[in-house]
């Protein structure tokens, strides 16, 4: 044997001689922590009935908008559900569901979630913001990290449902969640019917491919603009519309009138789901009352329970559920 400085493995040695450098020390905890995490997300997994991703390809056509209403939606069948915001760069359902400058609560290391409108538990990086205007700059890794984390330490109970928002495009947060929490039921997406939304919302179909999370459904959103007025009974109205275009309504008998201003054009959304044999849940319509609730913090489905922006959440829901049957996902899965 010779006298060699590089330690061989002895299985006869005594155990101190095993004692792990610093380093490996780390190494082994960061392991346990990350297996810790691992199972814990397992855990919840099993806890969640049901998780739903509300995805779009393009920013600003609604998705926390869209995400809000149907946990709202959800929770006014009585169900318990959680809404997480992905969005680290611009995370707004906090305001949209009241709570607003609230922060983490953490008890015996798990994050609870606070209660919004209608006991909906919401889970927000925003809670994390010092101040709502400083941008949040975090790198990669430490950003898929957070959002492991915020999957794997959040105590949500039993739910029915987890609605997840997201950021806009097709980026590493919904792989970094698709790889983290199991049996995901599919993803909703989002698109205005604008083409460049259109196009934008095609690409996110195809991007569930790589995902290898099911298509529920496509949501068409700011789908059409009702105008309601009075006049005299039987009477002809014209309104000038967009595009040029004349609508022409009469008054029933009380003297009211109601016409839809196709304010983005119309029908986008049906067209692109059935292009791509993806179910089409409803449209909802464009309704100022989204961007008041957006600012004061009520949202419309809890401002205005029964008004028409409820009534098509509440289709859309429907829709949604048809999709979700016994914890089967039953969305095409394009492969
Ligand atoms: N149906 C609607 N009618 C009127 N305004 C709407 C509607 N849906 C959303 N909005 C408004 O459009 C703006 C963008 O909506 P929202 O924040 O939900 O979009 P987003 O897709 O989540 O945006 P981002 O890509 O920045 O996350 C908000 O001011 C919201 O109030
Ligand atoms: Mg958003």
């Amino acid at each position: 044997m010779s006298d060699s400085p590089v330690s061989t493995h002895d299985p006869k040695a005594p155990e101190e001689s095993a004692e792990p450098s610093p380093q490996e020390q780390k190494k082994m905890e960061q392991a346990y922590a990350q297996m810790k995490r691992k199972m814990s997300m397992q855990e919840i997994g099993k806890k969640i009935k049901h998780k739903v991703m509300v995805l779009s390809g393009k920013g600003g056509v609604g998705k926390s908008t869209v995400s809000t209403g149907l946990a709202l939606s959800l929770a006014q069948q009585g169900l318990s559900v959680g809404i997480l915001d992905i969005d680290i760069t611009g995370p707004n359902v906090p305001k949209m569901m009241g709570l607003d400058g609230r922060r983490l609560h953490v008890e015996s290391g798990r994050i609870h979630p606070a209660q919004g409108h209608l006991g909906v538990k919401v889970i927000s990086m925003a809670f994390l913001l010092d101040n709502e205007d400083t941008p949040v700059v975090w790198r990669g890794p430490i950003k898929l990290g957070a959002i492991q984390q915020f999957i794997g330490d959040v105590e949500w109970g039993d739910l029915d449902y987890l609605i997840i928002d997201f950021p806009p495009g097709t980026s590493d947060e919904p792989l970094t969640v698709a790889q983290s929490l199991p049996d995901i039921d599919g993803m909703v997406i989002v698109t205005t019917p604008q083409d460049v939304a259109l196009l934008d919302s095609r690409k996110s179909i195809t991007f569930s491919e790589s995902l290898k999370v099911p298509v529920l459904g496509v949501v068409e959103n700011m789908s059409g603009y009702t105008v309601s007025g009075k006049a005299a009974p039987g009477m002809e109205i014209e309104i000038a519309a967009p595009a040029g275009k004349t609508l022409k309504a009469t008054t029933d008998e009380e003297g009211n009138f109601s016409v839809t201003l196709d304010i983005f054009k119309e029908g986008g959304g049906k067209s692109t789901a059935e292009e791509f044999g993806v179910p089409f849940l409803g449209a909802l319509p464009f309704d100022p009352g989204f961007v008041r609730g957006g600012d004061d913090g009520v949202h419309r489905i809890v401002s205005d329970p029964e008004g028409a922006s409820a009534i098509a959440f509440a289709g859309v829901v429907a829709a949604l559920q048809e999709q979700i049957i016994d914890g089967e996902s039953v969305g095409l899965e394009i492969i």
